[in-house]
């Protein structure tokens, strides 16, 4: 069962799955996710991960023996406007989602969590083991639903993974595509598109080219992550916290080069002064599920813009 596997991620996760031959089942209540992302022929329950009864009589009567919790909702920005929403829906949400697969008798679990549980770190590079503290009621609310999921683990017998990703970006197929993302590729684009100068947001970091550095990641990279961690649950006994990145850092002048390339012209950026809360760089150290599970992102940042436009 794929909670918001109408979503962006879920349902490229979704795809995967069905591609390798699992049975999947979708739970979606479809507040930001599309119904038309689902696959016709995959069951699709239409209701609220906050009603632990609707989840848990959905997981008997798909029969699933796994659950992906991707449901979610994922603003850093609107998470200080709106921050009750995001407790509820991302801890609240992932506490009746844990009560639904004990009523149920499902003991496998993968959470999708996210690098905003870092604590700032100085060097920028993140493994497992660095500090969390997140800075925004976001990513306060999915390390409590990580913590949740360690602490109801000793008691209901369950096999789980966190994966915490980094910047998710890109799409496998047009209609998956993120059409609300207001991360820095498609925000430039959306730029160009409308014929306005794209914006830079700080350019005296220290880092190699002054911009910020961020760990970008197919979500076709992503969704396979899932495929590699489910199955080795059904051989082995899974209790950890992976990062999912692409083990490496792109500056904002980086990315801009690349849609360059990718668009075939040069265009004009606007740099300006920094924003409150910015890091000059957040990168993911990926050693622990390269070496544990062989998994290892495919797709470069070329293909990321290319996807995207
Ligand atoms: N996109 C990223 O870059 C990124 C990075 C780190 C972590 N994440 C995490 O990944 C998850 C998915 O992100 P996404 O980009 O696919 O977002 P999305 O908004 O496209 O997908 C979320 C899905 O969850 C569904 N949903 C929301 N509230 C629900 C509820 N109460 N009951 C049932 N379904 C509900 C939505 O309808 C949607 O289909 C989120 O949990 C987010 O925190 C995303």
């Amino acid at each position: 069962m794929v909670t918001g596997g109408a979503g962006y991620i879920g349902a490229h996760i979704v795809r995967v799955l069905r591609h390798h031959g699992h049975r999947v089942a979708v739970l979606d209540d479809l507040t930001t996710g599309q119904r038309g992302r689902v696959p016709a022929d995959t069951d699709f329950f239409h209701g609220t991960i906050l009603d632990a009864g609707y989840v848990t009589s959905s997981l008997i009567a798909h029969r699933s023996d796994a659950v992906v919790h991707v449901a979610g909702v994922k603003s850093l920005d609107d998470s200080i406007r709106r921050p009750l929403d995001h407790y509820s829906i991302n801890a609240v949400g992932t506490h009746s989602v844990l009560k639904a697969m004990q009523a149920a008798d499902v003991h496998d679990l993968v959470y999708s969590s996210t690098a905003a549980v870092y604590a700032p770190h100085p060097s920028g590079v993140v493994d497992e083991e660095s500090p969390t503290c997140p800075t925004t009621p976001y990513g306060r609310s999915k390390l409590m639903a990580e913590q949740m999921i360690s602490d109801a683990a000793h008691a209901q017998d369950l096999n789980w993974t966190c994966l915490r990703y980094f910047n998710v970006a890109g799409a496998n197929e047009a209609l998956l595509a993120d059409t609300t993302s207001r991360s820095l590729i498609p925000s430039i684009l959306s730029a160009l598109y409308a014929g306005l100068t794209p914006v830079v947001y700080g350019d005296d970091y220290a880092t190699t080219d002054g911009t910020c550095i961020r760990d970008y990641i197919h979500v076709g990279d992503v969704a396979e992550a899932h495929l590699v961690v489910l199955e080795n649950m059904t051989k082995n006994r899974l209790s950890t916290t992976y990062n999912i990145g692409s083990g490496g850092g792109y500056t904002v002048l980086n990315v801009i080069e690349a849609i360059r390339r990718v668009v075939g012209y040069e265009f004009a950026i606007d740099i300006l002064g920094r924003r409150p809360g910015d890091l000059a760089c957040v990168v993911a150290d990926t050693a622990k599920i390269r070496s544990e599970l062989g998994w290892a992102p495919r797709r470069d940042m070329l293909e990321i813009v290319e996807s995207l436009l």
